[in-house]
């Protein structure tokens, strides 16, 4: 799969002389990822070239990415599940291990405050990140920063797109949202045995998601001219989430307080503020070392908002 190229050609030979492996082996090879979902085309006298990855992703893939990580012990893939958060829940007291749950379909996906989670198959990222820091449930919050700051800026590279982030934990692109992620902790005397980070991106176009008049995918954003490698993406995600939950273990907010603001869309207009205690309006200010959202309300007063529904 890594040597197949979207520019190039590449002889059947040439492979399998890189592989050390017959040409049945490789026509073999090719035959399985095609059924897997790749498109391929063959040239009699040029060889294989990568026309398109699949809609979903690739759990073989993503089993060598996971292999690869510092961060992660394993993998579990599903084709369909009610909801990969409910599944690495589950899963929490049978080891002590880090993994990452992922499903094509999710039949009951769940989003903050309870609300659905559209998750139709083969359209969209649906994971569940299994990380067991040992800190203080307080840094939580900061978690979110880094976390957003990974997945906006994977999204933007993988895809050529320009994603902005919504406090706490939505990805926008074109004052739409393109991905939400839920962070939930289980802890003991105030201390973290497990964060289930559950993310949902919408990938591809699809009926579902396009009825939502907030919502958009990030095939819709990208336009035609783009590659929509998923492959590349989970690549791209999984390296900047290792990357960026190194650094919330060992770095405060401020060194990524100027990148983050950047990346903000919440900056410079009136936001609608809906906390467990009703709802305001009112003027980000800037955002405190332990990750609150300090907001001028309408009534002159400044406030500092742990955890709320921000619109635009
Ligand atoms: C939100 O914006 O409210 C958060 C949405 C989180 C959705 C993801 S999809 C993977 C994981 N499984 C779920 O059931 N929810 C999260």
């Amino acid at each position: 799969m890594s040597l197949l190229d979207r520019e190039r050609f590449i002889s059947g030979q040439n492979i399998a002389d890189m592989l050390g492996v017959s040409r049945t082996s490789v026509w073999k090879s090719i035959k399985v990822l095609k059924e897997e979902g790749y498109s391929i085309e063959s040239v009699t006298n040029k060889g294989y070239h990568l026309k398109n990855s699949p809609t979903y992703v690739n759990p073989t893939a993503l089993s060598m990415l996971i292999s690869q990580s510092s961060l992660f012990d394993r993998v579990e893939y599903f084709k369909t599940t009610p909801s990969t958060q409910k599944e690495a829940f589950s899963m929490l007291p049978e080891s002590n291990d880090t993994f990452v749950v992922v499903a094509e379909e999710q039949t009951e996906g769940r989003g903050r405050f309870d609300r659905r989670w559209d998750s139709p198959g083969r359209t969209g990222v649906y994971i569940s990140l299994v990380l067991r820091p040992d800190i203080p449930i307080s840094d939580i919050i900061r978690f979110n920063l880094f976390i957003s700051l990974a997945i906006a800026e994977s999204i933007d590279e993988a895809f050529g797109v320009e994603t902005g982030i919504k406090w706490p934990n939505d990805i926008y692109i074109h004052g739409k949202k393109v991905c939400g992620f839920l962070t939930e902790v289980v802890s003991e005397s105030g201390i973290i045995n497990a964060i289930v980070c559950g993310i949902g991106i919408n990938i591809f176009k699809d009926e579902t998601v396009g009825k939502i008049p907030t919502a958009i995918s990030v095939e819709e954003a990208a336009g035609t001219h783009v590659h929509m490698d998923l492959d590349l993406f989970m690549k791209t995600f999984m390296g900047n989430i290792e990357m960026y939950y190194n650094r919330f273990l060992s770095e405060p907010f401020s060194r990524i307080r100027e990148t983050w603001i950047e990346k903000s869309v919440i900056f410079g207009r009136q936001l609608r503020i809906t906390e467990s205690g009703g709802t305001f309006h009112g003027r980000a200010l800037g955002i405190t070392e332990a990750g609150f959202l300090e907001v001028l309300d309408d009534d002159g007063n400044i406030r500092k908002v742990i955890s709320a529904d921000v619109e635009l």
